[in-house]
């Protein structure tokens, strides 16, 4: 029987490539970069399913090149890269890959948060520069992090994990979403919270919650002006869940303490005046970015694209409707 044709925008864990490799003759982007769009368009041409990552724009436009295919596989559980209600209309099944990335995630964000607290980064900086000259009682004063109050925006699968890893600090956990989620509060025994309580009462918020118009710039000017002076804000999330520009301003005229970013407004670029910032530390989104979470995300992508091909529903499929309406179930 002949192969499927599949097209991969990037390299991604080997584990998955051969799994795609038994059932699907694959070309795979051999360039560790991201495709421009001409070359996107042509890439997708005559394939029958593509598995593609949060760094590919997916619009009307390549849908529309990509005529015919049955599922376009992100390698993310973030889809704010995908126009799902234009896949919709071309008839193309769009997944993503939830759960598997959750306690890296979750992890990364506490990482940030040390960093910040405890000024890891600029510790590091120092030392090597050998601008240490031995102990000193005021030597690099960061925050104590064991019995704060957290604050976490988004009470999803990641900001549940997040918290509950506070339970080891002895932590006070307040949450705000757009409603409570009783299985944040069993799991994390927080406390569900107004959003201006959460930002003038937490030491530390930490954000999670998707990209979509009601969360772009969450925060902003007015929000970091009611956090505390002390606050640190941790952002594993997507950019521009927080206004860039204001953070910057805030964080130079020290409205807030620190911050710590993974992700980015504009990414890769960065906002004018973050780098210049001892009191913020920069990641280059790598929040999943485990060798057992990136091979468990290739993975879940892998068998959502095989299963799609294969006649069934994907089991992370977004948008199934796409696949009644084939199927004519
Ligand atoms: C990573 O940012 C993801 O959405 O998986």
């Amino acid at each position: 029987m002949a192969k499927w044709n599949v097209y991969v925008t990037r390299l991604v864990p080997q584990p998955a490539l051969d799994l795609l490799a038994e059932h699907c003759d694959l070309e795979i982007n051999p360039e560790d970069r991201v495709l421009t769009k001409a070359e996107l368009l042509d890439k997708v041409r005559g394939r029958d399913a593509v598995l593609c990552l949060l760094t590919d724009t997916l619009d009307d436009e390549v849908f529309t090149a990509a005529k015919g295919a049955t599922i376009f596989a992100n390698v993310a559980v973030g889809f704010n890269n995908v126009d799902l209600k234009a896949a919709t209309r071309h008839g193309i099944m769009i997944s993503n890959t939830p759960g598997v990335l959750t306690e890296a995630t979750a992890d990364m964000a506490w990482a940030l948060l040390f960093a910040v607290a405890r000024r890891v980064v600029e510790g590091d900086k120092f030392t090597r520069a050998g601008k240490y000259k031995g102990w000193g009682p005021l030597l690099m004063l960061g925050q104590e992090i064991t019995g704060k109050t957290l604050g976490v925006i988004g009470g999803g699968r990641i900001g549940t994990a997040f918290a509950r890893k506070a339970k080891g600090f002895d932590m006070r956990v307040l949450y705000h979403d757009v409603q409570p989620n009783k299985a944040f509060e069993e799991a994390t025994g927080g406390t569900f919270v107004d959003k201006e309580t959460l930002l003038k009462e937490a030491d530390f918020i930490s954000l999670h919650v998707p990209l979509m118009p009601s969360t772009t710039h969450l925060i902003s000017t007015p929000e970091l002006q009611l956090m505390k002076k002390s606050a640190i804000l941790i952002n594993t999330s997507r950019g521009p869940v927080i206004d860039e520009q204001a953070l910057v301003q805030a964080l130079q005229e020290k409205e807030i303490w620190g911050a710590g970013l993974d992700v980015f407004e504009n990414e890769p670029h960065l906002a004018p005046g973050l780098a210049d910032l001892d009191n913020v530390v920069l990641c280059p989104h790598i929040a999943s970015a485990t060798w057992e979470t990136r091979t468990n995300m290739a993975l879940m992508a892998a068998r959502n694209l095989l299963a799609a091909l294969q006649g069934e529903l994907p089991p992370q499929c977004l948008n199934p409707e796409v696949y009644y309406n084939r199927s004519g179930k």
